[in-house]
């Protein structure tokens, strides 16, 4: 089936930002991950549109661990929103690229001492808190340096998005968050009111990623709202920020049907309204973490066919030259994905073929039933919709180098991660012998 999303030059080959994607491949190589900056920028301009369109004060904080590197922090940085991140390598890369602190928060379940330090000497925007320990570890942190902090807390509200068993967060079952049906969230809050060097601005939940209905943030919001007017009759403290968490699904194939910024803001604006009129709350600030959604469909992953095999009778296998190194989602998440022939972009697809990695491993299978031309040695191949959780999840199994990353605008291609070198590979091994 033809990707009405896709553009082809004369030639026929795919364009990405206005730049020839077989072009790309002969400069910087394959396998390739290229960025169309537009597409992840209008989706930015789309929450944020749609955020101001529903009269809220907002914040929107890009999920970084969708995809982190010193190129995007600074776009980020320009479109003027915040980042989150969730681990001081994450946060490094943030102010490496110029990212003020104050622009950051920190999520994670299990923080170090060095990692909370960091985040305090650099004045963060604001800590996520996510359990006991760390409410304990932090204060002594603060006390130490005689300083304070803005946190929120995360929260485990009990509400699991319908999606894959790995990627739910909200559910009771979770290693996140202080749980709110148990107490433990109340217990939480109680502790953070009384330690004078922390301020507690919100909170915070996430319910699950490649989110396709609103009723889950529906449900969210009314459990953050009643949470919030329980904890002004008991506690007398209102959370002045509702920070709703990321999750909003993505078009990763032609079979789904993904809402887009617009109306998953609409249906959150209109629950929050009305639930925060029923409690009798001023509107809180909200904010939200989208990852997947600001990145994902912006990336491509381009591959150049190599072997084939065909089984008589039953089935065929193009191998490319990247695979499970560069998007372990398929083999770790059955995650689904279309493909098209980069240099015939409008040549008739034939029977489904299996499209393999070249990883030493069975299950390094890119997409089961890829519908594609016949592409022989040498064609090129673009995954699509790879920009979230490829490149930030890549890895160097088999030895093989991480591919490079492009940004491409207006014409124009930028190489903003370079390809990792045999060198690169084995820079921090030391000989035993
Ligand atoms: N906020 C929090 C607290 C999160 O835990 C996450 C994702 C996000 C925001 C962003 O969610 P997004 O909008 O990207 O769905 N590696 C998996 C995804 C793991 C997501 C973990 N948390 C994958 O490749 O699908």
């Amino acid at each position: 089936m033809k990707n009405p999303d896709l553009t082809a030059s004369a030639a026929g080959h795919l364009m990405i930002g206005g730049v020839d994607t077989v072009e790309l491949a002969q400069q910087f190589g394959t396998p390739l991950v290229v960025y169309d900056v537009a597409a992840i920028r209008h989706q930015i301009q789309a929450f944020r549109d749609s955020l101001v369109a529903n009269g809220l004060r907002y914040q929107i904080s890009y999920a970084s661990k969708a995809f982190a590197t010193v190129a995007m922090y600074q776009l980020v940085n320009q479109t003027g929103i915040h980042t989150d991140v969730v681990s001081g390598g994450e946060l490094y890369t943030a102010l490496q690229a110029g990212l003020p602190a104050e622009r950051i928060s920190f999520h994670g379940n299990n923080k170090s001492r060095a990692e909370l330090e960091m985040a305090v000497d650099h004045h963060i925007g604001v800590i996520i808190l996510d359990n006991f320990y760390e409410i304990q570890l932090l204060h002594e942190i603060l006390l130490e340096k005689n300083t304070n902090v803005d946190v929120m807390l995360r929260l485990t509200p009990g509400i699991s998005a319908h999606t894959h068993k790995y990627i739910q967060t909200g559910q009771v079952d979770s290693k996140f968050g202080f749980d709110v049906d148990s107490g433990q969230a109340d217990q939480a809050v109680q502790a953070v009111l009384n330690i004078e060097q922390m301020h507690l601005i919100g909170i915070h939940a996430h319910i699950g990623s490649q989110i396709f209905g609103p009723e889950g943030f529906e449900l969210l919001v009314n459990k953050l709202v009643d949470i919030a007017a329980d904890w002004r009759a008991k506690f007398h403290y209102v959370p002045q920020i509702l920070n709703l968490g990321g999750g909003f699904g993505i078009r990763y194939t032609q079979a789904d049907h993904p809402l887009g910024p617009e109306t998953f803001i609409d249906d959150i604006a209109a629950a929050l309204k009305k639930r925060v009129a029923q409690r009798q709350l001023e509107l809180p600030e909200i904010w939200i973490e989208p990852g997947r959604s600001i990145v994902g469909p912006a990336g491509y992953n381009l591959y150049t066919v190599g072997a084939r095999k065909d089984i008589p009778e039953l089935t065929s296998y193009v191998a490319v030259d990247g695979g499970m190194g560069d998007n372990i989602r398929p083999a770790l998440y059955q995650a689904k994905y279309e493909a098209v022939c980069a240099n015939h972009l409008n040549a008739p697809t034939v029977e489904p073929v299996h499209l393999a990695g070249k990883y030493c491993e069975s299950g390094d299978i890119l997409i089961d039933q890829a519908a594609l031309p016949a592409v022989v040695p040498g064609d090129l191949v673009a995954v699509l919709a790879t920009g979230a959780y490829g490149y930030s999840m890549a890895s160097n199994y088999n030895r093989n180098p991480r591919p490079a990353v492009v940004f491409v605008e207006n014409g124009q291609a930028k190489c903003v991660v370079q390809r990792e070198s045999y060198a690169d590979l084995t820079r921090l091994d030391q000989p035993y012998l």
